[in-house]
């Protein structure tokens, strides 16, 4: 397994995207794992905090309601909605983390699969009541940003929610780094965009020095 190093990771992450190939490092992640879940560096290896008091404090029983986990990494939030009674689909663009998500939970409900955000299957379209998004955004580059939340908020049904979860950064900040964390107005994109927001919290995770995030949940 390789060591993380976070100037080496920065200059792959440039090279690709001045290759135009803004999505080619990802699987590059998920390979250096060698299969094992734990070594993959962005994975917290349990389901996001603040997902799960989302689901603690919603009052309406997801049983029988449709999940889907944008960039879902190596599957802890997407086993976390799957508990908590959802119907998930989970996708990945990186064929190695969805290997990986399929070793580990091999008894999962969970349907995880291969598939582009960005050409995503078309009866996806509208179809989910949760649509769940953690630290993807902000590792995609300019007009994917956009094209992202448009792409979340294009797969959701009817009176659904989109929550997004993230790093954040004061506007002006921060412009050059990778991950590139969302700013303020960038996360407002999503009510520009005709949605109701229904929580936003900006919070300092437990981190030495600790990284601000946000976690905002939004309602069609
Ligand atoms: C920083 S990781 C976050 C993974 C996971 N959500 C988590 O919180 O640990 C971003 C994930 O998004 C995936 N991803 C990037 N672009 C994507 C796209 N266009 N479609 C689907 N997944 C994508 C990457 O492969 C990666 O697994």
């Amino acid at each position: 397994m390789k060591e993380f190093d976070p100037v080496a990771y920065t200059n792959m992450v440039k090279e690709f995207q001045q290759n135009n190939d803004p999505f080619g490092w990802f699987n590059s992640i998920y390979t250096d794992a060698e299969g094992d879940y734990k070594a993959v560096f962005w994975a917290d290896l349990e389901p996001n905090p603040y997902l799960l008091n989302w689901l603690e404090d919603y009052i309406v029983d997801p049983e029988g309601c449709t999940a889907v986990v944008i960039g879902c990494g190596v599957g802890d939030d997407a086993e976390a909605l799957s508990e908590a009674g959802y119907a998930v689909t989970a996708f990945d663009i990186s064929p190695e983390a969805i290997r990986l998500c399929k070793n580990r939970y091999p008894k999962s409900r969970v349907d995880y699969l291969l598939a582009d955000l960005f050409d995503y299957p078309s009866p996806w379209n509208e179809s989910f009541d949760l649509v769940y998004e953690c630290n993807t955004i902000q590792v995609l580059p300019g007009k994917y940003r956009i094209q992202a939340r448009d792409a979340m908020i294009s797969l959701l049904a009817p009176h659904g929610h989109i929550l997004v979860s993230c790093r954040s950064r004061l506007t002006g900040e921060q412009e050059d780094d990778i991950p590139l964390p969302l700013d303020k107005e960038e996360i407002d994109g999503f009510v520009r965009c005709g949605l109701n927001e229904q929580s936003f919290a900006a919070y300092d995770d437990t981190q030495d020095p600790p990284v601000p995030h946000f976690f905002a949940t939004y309602k069609k």
